[in-house]
């Protein structure tokens, strides 16, 4: 039997790619693709390639694939530019990280549950008597964005424009992203620096008890962050907090209305922190992530040993990962009381784990808690399509009738 292609511009794989990590994971784990990207599907191999310091976070500085000439300029703009956290490597990501933790702890983010359970009734309140509600623009969307932006007390005045900046950025990010979708990135780009220099250098001058006062106080062995570290961080945050919550709220959401017994568990009991760990294994919104290795690295498939060369990118599939049977038992099942679902691999492993976490699992647990919890009768209207992308997986639209 041939080994199945990996072909992310097959709408098939963007509708449902479990089948295809499944076969692929069966047939060729460790698999080279046309792009010569190397595409690993079991949970072993993820966790350990994410945990390894032999590779790189930093594509832009350390892959030798061939670009294009606007990839090729992005990346000289990248490597010119101070870098996100995300694509930092130790020790310059192990002193920034140190100092975003500080304002990150899950007792700061559990103080917002008042704030977020009064953003969500508000939402289901009008649901209610209009007896209907579009998920995604209505709750997945607004909640997790007004949340950020009482965090860092930004203004809501250009909610439309922010939204707009982060979904093309977040297109760039896309490994399939076209020669158009990078220049329009660097426009977006273009357009938010400027707009959060503003916020940051006037927040210097009237510090209050927002996030980002803390950020630009908050210090590490005597350093704090520039204001170019600040801007990358807070646009990071700005992405987080539009493009992966509301697919987790989509995505849950559907994966329990498809599934009624696992609904009425939670109709019944409420959602917990451990089914919403269920959720993100079972149809997580951030579907794989890259390393690059600094060393050759080597995966033991059968017999065979598969020598990856350093500068290669290395796709990890986190739904590949969290769909391994090896690792979890019936795994195309949704199963809230899985014992060991908070193994996912949807927040990624190792140094980079999802800093959003905790915050991302409390607005899906009032979101969706209070839904199921609030109408006895939920139930799809038309067919919910699929975002039109490989890394993040979510529902376009959700709209439901509910009573
Ligand atoms: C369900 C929602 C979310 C998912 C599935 C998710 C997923 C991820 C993943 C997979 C990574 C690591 C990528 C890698 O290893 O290369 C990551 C990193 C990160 N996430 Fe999230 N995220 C979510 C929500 C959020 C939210 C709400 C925030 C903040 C408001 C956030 C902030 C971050 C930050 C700052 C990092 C970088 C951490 C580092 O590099 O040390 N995320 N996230």
């Amino acid at each position: 039997m041939t080994a199945p292609v990996f072909n992310p511009f097959d709408p098939a794989f963007r509708a449902n790619p479990y089948p295809y990590y499944d076969a692929l994971r069966a047939l060729e784990p460790v698999h080279t693709t046309a792009f010569g990207m190397v595409v690993l599907t079991r949970y072993e191999d993820v966790s350990t390639t994410l945990k390894s310091a032999d590779f790189s976070r930093d594509i832009e500085k350390y892959s030798t694939q061939a670009s294009s000439e606007a990839r090729q300029a992005r990346r000289d703009r990248q490597e010119s530019r101070t870098k996100s956290i995300l694509n930092l490597d130790p020790p310059d990501h192990t002193r920034l990280r140190r100092i975003v933790s500080k304002s990150f702890t899950p007792s700061a983010m559990e103080r917002l549950r008042p704030r977020i359970q009064q953003l969500v009734d508000n939402v289901l309140d009008r649901a209610q008597e209009a007896g209907q509600i579009e998920l995604i623009d209505d709750l997945a969307f607004p909640v997790p964005f007004q949340v950020i932006s009482d965090l860092l007390d930004m203004p809501t005045d250009r909610a439309i424009e922010l939204r707009q900046w982060s979904q093309i950025i977040t297109n760039s990010l896309e490994p399939t992203a076209t020669d158009e979708e990078l220049v329009q990135s660097e426009d977006a780009i273009a357009q938010l620096v400027p707009y959060l220099t503003t916020i940051i250098e006037h927040r210097r001058k009237h510090l209050s008890d927002d996030m980002l006062s803390s950020l630009i106080t908050a210090e590490e062995s005597g350093e704090q962050m520039t204001t170019e570290e600040l801007m990358a961080f807070v646009v990071l945050l700005y992405i987080a907090g539009h493009e992966t919550t509301v697919n987790l709220i989509g995505n849950g959401t559907l994966g329990l209305l498809n599934n009624p017994d696992q609904q009425a568990i939670v109709h019944n009991n409420g959602l917990s922190q451990a089914h919403i760990d269920e959720l993100l294994r079972f149809d997580g919104p951030v579907q794989h992530t890259v390393r690059v290795p600094l060393v050759p690295v080597h995966y033991l498939v059968g017999n065979e040993q598969i020598t990856v060369q350093p500068g290669t990118v290395v796709l990890t599939s986190l739904g590949g990962a969290n769909h391994d049977p090896s690792m979890f038992q019936n795994p195309n099942n949704l199963q809230l009381n899985r014992a060991n679902a908070n193994r996912h691999m949807a927040f990624s492993s190792g140094i980079h784990y999802c800093l959003g976490a905790s915050l991302a699992k409390l607005e899906t647990e009032i979101a969706i808690g209070s839904l199921i919890k609030r109408f006895a009768q939920i139930e799809v209207i038309g067919t919910p399509s699929w975002r039109d992308r490989l890394t993040i997986r979510g529902v376009n639209q959700l709209r439901l009738s509910v009573s």
